[in-house]
């Protein structure tokens, strides 16, 4: 079969040669953009009486046909035709004729190929950014409801303070606040037009660009033609946030693993969200959280595999860059996937508030608490730190916690404590009053998730 570029060639290629050069396997993802772009393209050429309306007409027909089809997936695509842009052109010849071969006029693949992926990008940014939000909301949601569900707080994975629930929980909020503001801020970059770069450095046809950035709702346009084809900074720009969305993702499904273990026990996933075991009837395995954690590895993978691919490439378009897509593609599911899993699985899991309470009750997290309320009554913090270690190494000793040590033996240590320090000791106290802003007294907490939501209604 001919190549749609095989003027100047004598032999075809193999079939294995062929395929091992095609991208269609993988870029017929991008049908839907190519004759959206092809679209704006065509318009623009009849306006600028580049091709008749007629013609225009004819063109725009063919390709909404095509479109129809893609829809219906009746669309039967060829290695031979190489990529998507190839195998519409074909598709469009095939339909309307000759005539389709003028829509390639003053347009190469190469701002074809840019356009198409800056139009699939956006799209699907946009998309992530509302399954962000929808992950947010469910961690507000659980949030208000355990304001006062209070946690052994850790660092080093050992019992610090103890803090709220909801406080906790916040922190991912934040994060995701911060993923959905990179995710925004990248659009700015995106939303520009690579379309009529040409091959790379223009075209001689009087196109108007500003026409069909326009046309495709683009910001603007690339102001060097270089750089619009071969620039993918915005792609990278999407993986590295992507990058971290799963870093975050994979912290707090930790959390859900290790919480989940029979261990902790603070939290029981939902049936929905676990899985059993094909040899032992009593397992509930987090699978879900499981693997949200081992695919951040690949959505790493894919930002580096571009960053390596466009090293030291010399501009502009090279045939390397055929390679960027599949891990676009590829972040995009994943992420996708695993935010929506994640917002189910926060939706419906069961906090086991009871076992929070009891374990905030069995640890020496209170004991930073004992050395504040001697050092809030003059007694040097250092000092103050020494004496409740001592009680703690006591307390260890007689196989009792903080709160049962009998007064005499605080008072022994120090004759600043007196019989009020049972309430300052309580987990439910510590945290009331930790009310420093950001911290997690209650109040504090409460403030957070009133700003939350008022940031949800901004969105
Ligand atoms: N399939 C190609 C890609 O994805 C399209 C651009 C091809 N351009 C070229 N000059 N061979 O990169």
């Amino acid at each position: 079969m001919t190549k749609l570029w095989g003027g100047r060639f004598t032999k075809s290629a193999e079939e294995w040669v062929d395929a091992f050069g095609a991208s269609i396997p993988f870029d017929k993802e991008l049908v839907e953009e190519d004759i959206t772009g092809s679209l704006a393209h065509v318009k623009m050429l009849a306006a600028c009486d580049i091709i008749t309306k007629e013609e225009a007409e004819t063109i725009t027909k063919g390709l909404k046909t095509i479109r129809k089809k893609a829809q219906n997936n009746e669309l039967e695509y060829s290695v031979q035709n190489e990529d998507i842009h190839l195998n519409i052109e074909k598709f469009l010849t095939d339909e309307v004729g000759p005539v389709g071969g003028k829509l390639h006029t003053g347009r190469s693949r190469n701002d074809q190929v840019a356009t198409d992926m800056h139009l699939y990008l956006r799209k699907h940014t946009k998309e992530i950014m509302v399954v962000i939000k929808q992950m947010q909301l469910a961690l507000l949601g659980q949030a208000e409801a355990h304001v006062e569900t209070i946690i052994p707080g850790y660092t080093h994975l050992q019992r610090a303070q103890p803090v709220s629930f909801a406080h906790h929980l916040l922190a991912y909020f934040w994060m995701l606040d911060r993923d959905y503001t990179r995710l925004e801020d990248s659009l700015k970059r995106l939303n520009i037009s690579p379309l009529g770069a040409g091959a790379l450095a223009g075209t001689t046809f009087p196109i108007d660009r500003h026409y069909t950035a326009e046309l495709l709702e683009f910001d603007g346009i690339y102001e060097n033609s270089l750089d619009a084809v071969s620039d993918r900074d915005f792609i990278l720009e999407f993986m590295s946030a992507a990058s971290m969305i799963m870093m975050h993702l994979s912290r707090l499904a930790e959390e859900f693993i290790l919480w989940s273990s029979q261990e902790f026990q603070f939290i029981e996933l939902d049936d929905a969200f676990a899985t059993g075991s094909s040899i032992m009837p009593q397992k509930k395995n987090p699978d879900m959280a499981e693997l949200i954690r081992g695919k951040t590895g690949r959505v790493y993978g894919n930002l580096f595999s571009l960053l390596t691919l466009l090293k030291g490439l010399p501009l502009a378009y090279n045939k390397d860059m055929q390679e960027d897509k599949e891990g676009m593609f590829d972040t995009v599911t994943t992420v996708k996937g695993s935010v929506k899993i994640f917002t189910g699985m926060i939706e419906s899991m069961k906090v086991n508030t009871d076992v929070m309470e009891k374990e905030t009750h069995s640890d020496f997290s209170n004991a930073t608490e004992l050395a504040d309320y001697l050092a809030s009554k003059g007694m040097p913090f250092r000092e103050a730190h020494e004496v409740v270690g001592k009680l703690v190494l006591l307390c260890i000793q007689k196989g009792i916690y903080l709160l049962d040590l009998p007064l005499e033996e605080y008072q022994q240590a120090s004759d600043l404590f007196e019989d009020d320090i049972y309430e300052v000791l309580k987990p439910s106290t510590v945290v009331k009053r930790r009310n420093s802003a950001g911290g997690t007294g209650f109040e504090q907490v409460k403030k957070a998730i009133a700003l939350g939501q008022e940031k949800f209604k901004q969105k």
